[in-house]
């Protein structure tokens, strides 16, 4: 049986390169993307481990005429998903125009396209937790007020989510959702895909890994003065490749289409909160690599606790995450091992 095509924007960065895979288990795969923040290796690695080899398109999506191209020649997709935006929250601050170039000409494309379909169509949205900032309840519900974002990156966030709901009240074709994800880490366990950071990582799990790898001397822990239990930071740290399966479970909820609206929210998160200590114990504990680390100052702009309520998302996408925060740390530490030959 022939199967449906899938257009996968940014299917070649950390997460849509994990979820192209998992896709091309059900369904034709179109990958597109720029390689702005990826390498056409990744294609090498993704095929090697996917069911069916994803088809790839190397084309800049905040170009109109490409992606009015890309429409015409996939006319019989049913569906995208939308990962490509530029994701560097202090590059958002030095360089706003750029995020907001990026991020929302591509998605108003996009849309612009799927306005001329006359079939009906299903999309799903990258969105992420930056857009509740420090949450007043934990865990965060869908249901959390959405407050100023504190960085043009998380503005692009919101205002995206905006747009979506604004169109999706005007094109009843069109069935929706964003997913917010948490903090995703952690590598495919074939170690042929993981995160590929560009530069010093300002992410915890790579700095960690590299830290590992003897390429930092040691890990500077941002703070142990906030409200928490060892004073470190909380966050829900989800395995990569479960954050990939919320993907699938969320364009199947979209093709079954039993939603009362056609746009939807959902949390992608363990719902458990992890510290920074804990983060780190947990690496060597599972690794039995010892790295060095100090207490630094707090960083600017960082939350104090963010953890998800996913109750949501494994009622009513029927997904639930399989992964603990070891495997997803010993998957982080083989992928970076393999990277640098170690
Ligand atoms: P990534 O940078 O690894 O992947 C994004 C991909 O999109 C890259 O391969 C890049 O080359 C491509 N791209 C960017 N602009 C493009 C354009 N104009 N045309 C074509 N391709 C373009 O990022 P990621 O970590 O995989 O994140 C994917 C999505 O998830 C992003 O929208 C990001 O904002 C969101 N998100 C990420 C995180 C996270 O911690 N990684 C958390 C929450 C939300
Ligand atoms: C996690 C914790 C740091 C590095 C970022 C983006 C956010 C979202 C997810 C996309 C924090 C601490 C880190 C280090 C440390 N992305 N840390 N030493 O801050 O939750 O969010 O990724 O939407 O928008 O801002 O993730 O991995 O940077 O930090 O102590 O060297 O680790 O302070 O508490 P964060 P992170």
């Amino acid at each position: 049986m022939k199967k449906n095509k899938i257009i996968v924007t940014g299917g070649l960065g950390y997460i849509g390169s994990h979820t192209a895979v998992e896709l091309s288990e059900k369904f034709a795969v179109v990958i597109v993307d720029d390689l702005s923040n990826s390498t056409i290796d990744v294609l090498d690695g993704i095929n090697k481990i996917s069911k069916s080899k994803p088809l790839f398109e190397k084309l800049d999506l905040k170009n109109k005429d490409d992606v009015k191209s890309l429409f015409k020649r996939h006319n019989d997709a049913i569906g995208l998903i939308h990962f490509a935006a530029y994701k560097a929250v202090g590059e958002s601050v030095e360089n706003p125009l750029k995020y907001y170039e990026n991020n929302l000409s591509s998605l108003i494309y996009i849309l612009q396209e799927i306005d001329k379909l006359n079939h009906s169509f299903n999309l799903i949205f990258s969105s992420s937790c930056t857009v509740y900032g420090q949450a007043e309840n934990l865990p965060i519900t869908e249901e959390e007020t959405i407050k100023k974002a504190e960085s043009p990156y998380g503005n692009t966030k919101q205002i995206s989510e905006e747009i979506l709901f604004d169109y999706s009240k005007i094109n009843s074709n069109l069935n929706i959702i964003s997913l917010r994800y948490f903090n995703p880490i952690g590598a495919h366990q074939s170690s042929s895909i993981g995160e590929l950071p560009i530069g010093v990582p300002q992410n915890l799990i790579p700095f960690i890994t590299q830290t590992a790898a003897g390429i930092h001397e040691k890990i500077t822990v941002f703070g142990d003065d906030y409200n928490t239990p060892d004073g470190t930071c909380i966050r829900d740290y989800i395995h990569v490749v479960d954050l990939a399966k919320a993907h699938i479970a969320a364009i199947e909820n979209l093709i079954q289409s039993k939603n009362e609206s056609n746009y939807d929210v959902y949390n992608i998160g363990t719902g458990k909160g992890t510290s920074v200590l804990e983060v780190i114990h947990s690496f060597m504990k599972s690794t039995e690599v010892k790295i060095n680390y100090v207490i630094g100052n707090r960083r600017n702009g960082d939350i104090e606790s963010a953890y998800a309520d996913n109750s949501k998302a494994i009622k009513k996408l029927n997904w639930s995450p399989k992964y603990s925060i070891d495997d997803a740390i010993t998957s982080a530490w083989k992928w970076e091992r393999k990277i640098r030959k170690l």
